[in-house]
């Protein structure tokens, strides 16, 4: 499957970049503020793709605030002041791949496959509302195949009691994705905290090359913080690999229709709404509700242990 990525490096987001790099043909990556502010996202992605020896694939930095707020709120505490703290000295990011803004380049990007891609967005959805907002016609409709995003929840939130962190970052960027009519799939907290990995599982992740060392650092710091804040206790949230589980493998998932809006301000900033009774014109967006995690857990095994030998 070939593939774009959105994110916002972040240790979930490491983990799911070598996940990708090993089950899709990825085509690019545009990174967003998000976990950090913009230019330690950017620096964070070129970094991670060297260790994982991919520094070939093109990357080009993207939003540095959402779409409509003023202000960003970063997850510092989650991830560390650099984003991807635990573990030391990750060296040099990669340069620029394009001048253009990253929706520029994902529609320039678009426009030049021969067959339709699918993206994947696991930081606030600024870019992709940007990409979606500025090239939604029909031609470009074509060329993707699905948006899989990691982001929101029906069942409960990670800042507020009912809110998302990517939702909440930018929550008109998420309102709009959801309501574009694009073929959307929504990847929420309500599936990602059933596929937790067993805390006990970090030495394993130490014994896959170099990648699995740097891995190891950063989701044993991440598992730390995560359970300080009581989030989780025993394991560990790998919300963003599960968005590229599901992107290459929907039928492993448990889907709902739904017509969806973001609460934009307030104090139910950032959640997800159905929208019941008459849908109001807004499409229906596939949200997953279930995943066999025996099978998720493999599945990032067995592209992990692909790093063992480079
Ligand atoms: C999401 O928020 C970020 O902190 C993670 O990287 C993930 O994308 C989980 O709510
Ligand atoms: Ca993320």
């Amino acid at each position: 499957m070939r593939c774009y990525l959105d994110m916002d490096p972040g240790i979930d987001d490491a983990l799911a970049l070598a996940v990708a790099l090993k089950q899709c043909d990825v085509a690019g990556i545009t990174s967003v503020a998000g976990n950090v502010e913009g230019k330690k996202t950017f620096d964070n992605t070129g970094r991670l793709l060297k260790v994982f020896g991919r520094p070939d694939v093109p990357v080009v930095p993207g939003a540095t605030r959402p779409l409509l707020l003023f202000e960003s709120i970063f997850a510092e505490h989650v991830h560390g002041s650099s984003g991807l703290d635990g573990y030391p000295l990750l060296g040099e990011g990669v340069k620029a791949s394009s001048r253009l803004p990253a929706w520029q380049w994902l529609a320039a990007g678009l426009a030049a496959e021969s067959r339709p891609v699918d993206l994947i967005a696991t930081g606030p959805l600024t870019n992709m509302a940007r990409f979606l907002a500025g090239f939604d016609n029909d031609d470009y409709q074509q060329r993707v195949r699905a948006i899989t995003v990691m982001g929101g929840s029906l069942s409960g939130g990670n800042v507020t009691s009912t809110a998302e962190f990517n939702f909440f970052a930018d929550p008109d960027a998420a309102d709009l994705v959801l309501g574009s009519g694009w073929p959307v799939r929504m990847v929420g907290l309500d599936v990602t905290t059933l596929a937790g990995m067993p805390t006990s599982d970090l030495a394993r992740l130490g014994q896959q090359g170099r990648a699995g060392e740097v891995l190891e650092g950063l989701l044993g710091f991440y598992a730390q913080a995560l359970e300080r804040i009581g989030e989780a206790v025993d394991q560990i949230y790998l919300h963003d690999a599960v968005a590229v589980a599901a992107a290459c493998h929907p039928e492993k998932f448990v889907w709902k229709k739904a017509p969806l809006r973001v609460v934009r301000e307030g104090e139910l900033r950032g959640t997800v709404v159905e929208v019941l009774g008459q849908s109001h014109g807004r499409p229906l967006v596939d949200v997953a509700v279930d995943v066999d995690r025996e099978w998720f857990l493999s599945f990032v095994w067995e592209s992990l242990t692909q790093y063992k030998t480079g």
